[in-house]
């Protein structure tokens, strides 16, 4: 048995490959993290080889000390992920400080984990707090539909959310607490980190102006529905929008709040405004 054939490593692989076939990541687009269990360390250790070579994660993430990620890799692409696994994606540790990390293993042919590390991991720690721990992985794709709108909309999480909400009745149900959104910022830092994290607080999404979205989750399928309701949602209203400015008709906040009480969600009534 091959580290390939670990369920989590499986799931993690066809997660990367279902975005790249839902066209998110073109060349180098995008990456994936998600936090390993205990137990499921256990199953992939023999896999590991010793390295003493700790590297500055970029941000400190004190509350992830000691804890392990399978990552994407930095430059690789998501098309190669499922052909290629040791070349393309890694499993890292982070230090006890929480501000370096080492390869233990992947990566084989060289490298660094993504680029989008410091967002990654400060995502996670946000998510960990909050969902007691439930919450183990962050996904990044570049999302057609997405993207286009944010050229369009109002940067504004309340527009966002009521628009992507008003696209198909179940949206509200998948993303009750709605989207955030991170004005355009210079990916692959600290700064941008610090924002995303403020956002995943709060949201399970943040929209990246001009780039694409960030979505957390409990395990890949939650994560993968999300983005993909999410980037569905989007798709709709681009298809709206080009067809007319004005909607003929639409869902009401009196309906979200009927909706809200038969599928036992809570709805923000910041985003039920009378428009
Ligand atoms: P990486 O190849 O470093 O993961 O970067 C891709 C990306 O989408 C940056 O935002
Ligand atoms: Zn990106």
């Amino acid at each position: 048995m091959g580290i390939a054939d670990v369920n989590f490593v499986k799931g993690f692989i066809r997660m990367a490959n279902d975005g790249w076939e839902q066209g998110w990541h073109e060349r180098n687009g995008g990456n994936l993290s998600y936090r390993i269990k205990e137990e499921e360390v256990s199953e992939v250790k023999q896999f590991f080889h010793e390295n003493d070579n700790w590297m500055d994660i970029g941000t400190e993430v004190p509350d992830l000390a000691n804890e392990y990620f399978l990552v994407t890799g930095s430059g690789k692409y998501f098309r190669n992920v499922i052909i290629d696994p040791a070349d393309s994606i890694c499993i890292i540790k982070v230090d006890d400080t929480g501000t370096k990390y080492c390869i233990l293993w992947g990566l084989e042919n060289g490298g660094r984990p993504t680029s989008e590390l410091p967002s990654h991991l400060m995502n996670h720690e946000v998510k960990k707090k909050v969902s007691d721990g439930r919450y183990r992985v962050i996904y990044h794709a570049h999302t057609t539909n997405i993207i286009a709108l944010t050229f369009v909309l109002p940067l504004d999480e309340k527009i966002f959310t009521r628009e992507l909400w008003e696209m198909a009745t179940e949206c509200p149900v998948v993303f009750p607490s709605g989207v955030g959104i991170v004005p355009w910022m210079v990916p692959g830092g600290r700064d941008i980190a610090i924002e995303t994290s403020k956002i995943m607080e709060q949201y399970d999404v943040a929209v990246w102006a001009h780039h694409g979205l960030f979505a957390a989750g409990e395990d890949f399928d939650l994560t993968f529905g999300l983005a993909h309701t999410i980037e569905k949602s989007a798709e709709i209203l681009v298809k709206v929008l080009s067809m007319t400015p004005n909607k003929l008709q639409t869902i009401q906040p009196d309906e979200f709040r009927r909706l809200a009480v038969d599928f036992g969600v809570t709805l923000p009534e910041r985003f039920l405004y009378k428009k």
